[in-house]
């Protein structure tokens, strides 16, 4: 029985596939290559030492998509192929509700065909909104403040609706926190297309002297150093969090979300001076005005996936900070443009 991975080249579907091989899964691969490169697949290979299974495809064609399910007998699909940049995405929302929304429909009237009732879906914490208050626990009531975010939340409530309708099927759905970081070996890690929305790749592309300064958006908010909070997860703890989530939905049905983060909170300038510590790379800083949009602090609950899924994030953030720079000195300059 085969795993299907969308949008599996990407950062956190490449590191998740590495740990579902690793812990002893057979994976397939689907992704059109819009945000990823074909070189991703041997940098896989190359850490697993074997054969992954790759197949260019478009999620939006759902005849490609059916041919998938047809070749392989798959058992469980972990979707994270859509795209993921806030900015852009509020420029252009029909691109973001088409190819986040389409896609997804396309995959679960698929797997109904097939028979296939187990999915692992990427959400993000962006659909706790910005009237919560952290620590942000599952059962908070939701909303998105752009179209990025309403994709997510949009799809979390598609899916919980086919649920309830179709006896059966068990849905995780998995509200990351601000994965960083990359896996320790060095070929894999995360590789931005265009200009970056995550702050890590602009750390980087600062510390090597490829740009001169990085922006800090608000420097007076109300939290100790006046900069905003988050709550930083290493990707390859992300990646286990996923294998755990499947594990899980082997056994339970019904739709259930789960927060992936560490529970604990960083200030932006507390990352970027770990960062310096843990690197010895100056990461020269400009505080500029507020972004709007920004949530002030952003920290998990993280008590739900630690008793149900039996999953607890390891990585501090000296190690998230390290193992990004060495991705960056092996391979990630030469892709990020
Ligand atoms: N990285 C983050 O900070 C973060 C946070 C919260 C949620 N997420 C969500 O997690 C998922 C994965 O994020 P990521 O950081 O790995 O993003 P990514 O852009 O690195 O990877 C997404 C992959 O999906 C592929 N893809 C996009 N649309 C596709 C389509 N129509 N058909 C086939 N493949 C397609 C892209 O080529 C890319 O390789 C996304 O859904 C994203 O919204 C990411």
């Amino acid at each position: 029985m085969t795993i299907l991975v969308t949008g599996g080249l990407g950062f956190i579907g490449s590191h998740t596939i590495v740990e579902l091989i690793e812990q002893g899964n057979d994976c397939l691969i689907i992704d059109n290559l819009s945000k990823s490169t074909v070189e991703v697949v041997q940098r896989i290979e190359t850490v697993v030492q074997k054969k992954v299974p790759f197949l260019q495809v478009e999620m939006l064609d759902k005849e490609a998509l059916r041919d998938v399910f047809r070749a392989y007998n798959i058992s469980s699909v972990i979707h994270f192929a859509g795209y993921k940049s806030v900015g852009e995405s509020i420029e252009r929302p029909l691109l973001y509700y088409q190819n986040n929304i389409i896609s997804t429909l396309n995959l679960l009237e698929i797997m109904q065909e097939f028979n296939v009732k187990k999915l692992v879906f990427s959400s993000s914490a962006t659909v706790y909104g910005d009237e919560n208050w952290p620590p942000l626990k599952e059962d908070l009531p939701l909303s998105a403040p752009n179209p990025y975010g309403r994709t997510k939340l949009m799809l979390e409530e598609i899916l919980c609706d086919f649920v309830t309708a179709n006896f059966g099927w068990s849905v995780a759905l998995m509200r990351y926190f601000n994965p960083i970081g990359a896996h320790k070996s060095g070929e894999l890690g995360e590789l931005p297309f265009g200009a970056p929305n995550n702050l890590m790749p602009h750390i980087l592309k600062v510390a090597s002297g490829e740009k001169n300064s990085l922006k800090i958006f608000g420097g007076n908010y109300d939290t100790k150093d006046g900069s905003c909070i988050r709550d930083f997860i290493h990707i390859m703890d992300l990646a286990d969090g996923h294998v755990k989530a499947l594990q899980y939905i082997e056994k339970n049905m019904g739709c259930e979300a789960f927060n992936l983060g560490t529970g604990r909170g960083y200030s932006v300038l507390n990352l970027i001076h770990t960062f310096e510590k843990v690197t010895g790379e100056k990461v020269p800083y400009e505080i500029v005005d507020r972004r709007e949009g920004d949530i002030v602090v952003s920290i998990a609950d993280v008590q739900k996936a630690e008793t149900s899924l039996g999953w607890k994030a390891k990585y501090r953030l000296e190690d998230m900070c390290k193992d990004s720079w060495r991705w960056y000195q092996t391979i990630g300059a030469l892709s990020i443009k």
